[in-house]
């Protein structure tokens, strides 16, 4: 992996640009990689996960991975992972507090040795973001929790199956669930599961492993317990929200793009909101082509849950009401205090007014370059896109928080013809 890139702390230059032309490839999904990755404690002997981005985070659950005893090595976007016999079951603060998604190590740990360690996650830029559920469904499945010194100690002399019903379809808690329940004694049932296309990737890669998991990508799943997984080869899902934001770049500087590995059919949602927007997107052979109108309409947005539209979407629709023609409300249902980006593009122009959990975003024809800061990965890229119409320079900070997620946002939007480097 290089450090180098990884690192990367350099602000982001954007100018207004269009139209974009052109083809680009997305790279494997962040939020699928990091859980197959933590799946890997399943079992002992060699994995390779394939189509990996290799970003901060996969760094990250890296570093994570080999303090527990694992070794890996990286060969591009090929991840070689060797699960040794026995761990040290154990996620210290210093790795989970740069990254909540260290979570999802709770699970497998609990299966396979019946004991982990893993620090109390904080909050983030979101707000509140408790693990309740995790903890309560993996509870019901047998396992026993104290925290102190900030640490969960979790123990379980051996889990049994039950019927789990999730408060709500928590993708960290059904993610955490299925990765306890595949050795688990008995049959597993998550009622109110998440249903996104990344959970679908973790219990192919489970089933492949040899568990027994049915109902993945939809509300609820059955697992057989198993008494032991074996390591396996896999390809990481396509990355969505990458796609996504190649979209919303066009959506704001217009043009026509061909997105290369994009899957249009887990991107239904967001597909069907671009068309309303006067957007074309159509499967291609390999991904996706779209095409955008010099001026987009504004639509309300609403996010909920898979197949609705993506927490992760709304930065980038923001962004692109931003300049749209009308005003577009937006609501969050997912994560209460995820409008703070909206301060930021304010500084670049936007007008947006946020009340609670809705923003009413009124379009502008053009925005106006000034130095913002990223504070999260999708608000970072909201920034990017929202640059492109932007007068002048827009400077993005903290540019960091996009390298957390994106192999080469800058290099990409580049090569489709954006006005983007690194300053
Ligand atoms: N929640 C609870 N209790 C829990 C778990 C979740 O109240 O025990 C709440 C959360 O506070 C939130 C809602 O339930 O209000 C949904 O949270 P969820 O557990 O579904 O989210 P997550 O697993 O923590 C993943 C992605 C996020 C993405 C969300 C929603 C990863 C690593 N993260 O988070 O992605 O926004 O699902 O789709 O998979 C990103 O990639 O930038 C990112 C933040």
């Amino acid at each position: 992996m290089n450090n180098e890139t990884l690192s990367e702390n350099t602000p982001i230059l954007v100018e207004k640009s269009g139209p974009l032309h052109g083809s680009v490839t997305v790279s494997g999904a962040k939020n699928s990689a990091l859980k197959l990755m933590a799946a890997c404690l399943l079992a002992p002997g060699t994995f390779t996960l394939r189509n990996v981005p290799m970003i901060a985070d996969v760094k990250w659950m890296s570093e994570l991975l080999e303090h527990m005893g694992a070794s890996i090595s990286f060969n591009e976007n090929e991840l070689t992972i060797n699960v040794p016999e026995t761990l040290t079951p154990e996620a210290p603060y210093e790795l989970v507090e740069r990254m909540r998604a260290s979570i999802v190590v709770l699970g497998p740990l609990l299966a396979r040795f019946g004991t982990a360690r893993v620090s109390v996650p904080g909050g983030d830029d979101f707000g509140h973001r408790p693990i309740d559920m995790h903890l309560r469904g993996l509870e019901e499945l047998g396992a026993e929790f104290t925290t102190s010194h900030g640490y969960i100690q979790a123990t379980s002399t051996g889990l049994t199956g039950t019927r789990v019903l999730l408060e709500f379809p928590s993708v960290g808690a059904t993610e955490n669930l299925l990765m306890a329940a595949v050795l688990a004694e008995g049959t597993t049932i998550i009622d109110n599961a998440a249903r996104e296309p990344e959970i679908s990737d973790l219990a192919d890669f489970l089933n492949r492993m040899g568990a027994q998991i049915s109902g993945a990508g939809r509300s609820i799943i059955t697992i057989d317990g198993v008494n032991e997984l074996h390591p396996v080869e896999h390809t990481v899902i396509p990355d969505r929200i990458e796609a996504a934001t190649y979209l919303a770049a066009l959506g704001i500087a217009g043009g026509e793009i061909e997105i290369e590995q994009a899957r249009a059919d887990h991107m239904d949602m967001m597909i069907r909101k671009l068309g309303e927007m006067g957007m074309s997107v159509s499967p291609t052979v390999n991904g996706l082509k779209a095409a955008a109108p010099e001026r987009l309409k504004s639509v309300d947005i609403s996010t909920l849950p898979y197949p609705g539209v993506a927490t992760d979407y709304k930065p980038l629709f923001v962004a692109m009401l931003s300049v749209a023609d009308g005003v577009g409300i937006v609501t969050e249902n997912i994560f209460a205090g995820r409008f703070r980006y909206a301060d930021e593009l304010a500084r670049i122009g936007a007008d947006i007014r946020v009340e609670g959990h809705h923003a009413v975003v009124r379009g502008l024809p053009s925005l106006s370059g000034a130095p913002v800061r990223a504070h999260d990965i999708r608000a970072g890229a909201a920034l990017v896109v929202a640059g492109l119409a932007a007068e002048g320079e827009t400077r993005i900070s903290d540019a960091h928080h996009i390298s957390r997620g994106y192999q080469d946002l800058v290099g990409n939007l580049s090569s489709l013809g954006a006005k983007i480097s690194y300053s």
